[in-house]
């Protein structure tokens, strides 16, 4: 089966998702995930999960993204992923990195891509008055939050929604959307899933 590497910097609720999925026929399995911050407590519920981790603390870098990146890529390699899955990683990768893995790359992303690439975009979704939000995921390229679409869901904004309620109702579709556009990615499905 194809090896899967997942990415995370925080809670690693996607990630749960993830490895939770890749059960019985599925053409994937979890080889490894790894975070930027050695304290992230998805690096727990990965090892409570059985699944072998690793972190490459960026700070000491001090922001010499190559030098990160050639670190991180030291376990990455070794793991030896068909597939890696960012879920929820906030560092930003150089296109260097990206073309080592292109193609076989995935991201989830908070809002309905092409709109709000980048941070805050529940905040930015209320403010522009948006009456639709939602995730996408998508291949990852060398820009920010560009790359095929492979799949998108989405949800109401609702009158008097503050920023983080948006977040809890769009991370609810995260965790049907990136486990579906995994098992097809991982057939060789590339055409955008479009969840209600
Ligand atoms: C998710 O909402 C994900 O879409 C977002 O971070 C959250 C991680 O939650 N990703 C980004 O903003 C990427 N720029 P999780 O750690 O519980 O999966």
């Amino acid at each position: 089966s194809l090896r899967v590497a997942i990415l995370l910097s925080g809670g690693g609720s996607n990630m749960v998702k993830l490895v939770e999925s890749m059960t019985g026929d599925h053409p994937a399995r979890p080889v490894l995930v790894m975070s930027n911050d050695p304290a992230a407590g998805g690096l727990d519920r990965a090892r409570a999960l059985g699944v072998p981790v690793a972190a490459v603390d960026h700070k000491p870098f001090r922001g010499d993204r190559p030098a990160f990146e050639e670190a991180l890529n030291g376990p990455l390699a070794e793991a030896a992923p068909d597939i890696v899955c960012l879920a929820g990683f906030m560092r930003v990768l150089t296109a260097g990195f990206v073309s080592r893995w292109q193609g076989r790359m995935l991201n989830i992303h908070p809002s309905l891509l092409p709109k709000y690439r980048g941070l805050h975009t529940h905040a930015r979704a209320i403010e522009a008055g948006e009456t639709e939000a939602g995730c996408t995921v998508h291949e990852v390229t060398p820009e920010l939050d560009e790359g095929p679409i492979l799949g998108q869901a989405r949800v109401p904004v609702l009158a008097g929604d503050t920023p983080d309620v948006l977040a809890a109702r769009v991370l609810a579709r995260e965790h049907e959307l990136y486990p579906a556009v995994l098992e097809r990615f991982a057939r060789g499905n590339r055409a955008p899933l479009h969840l209600p």
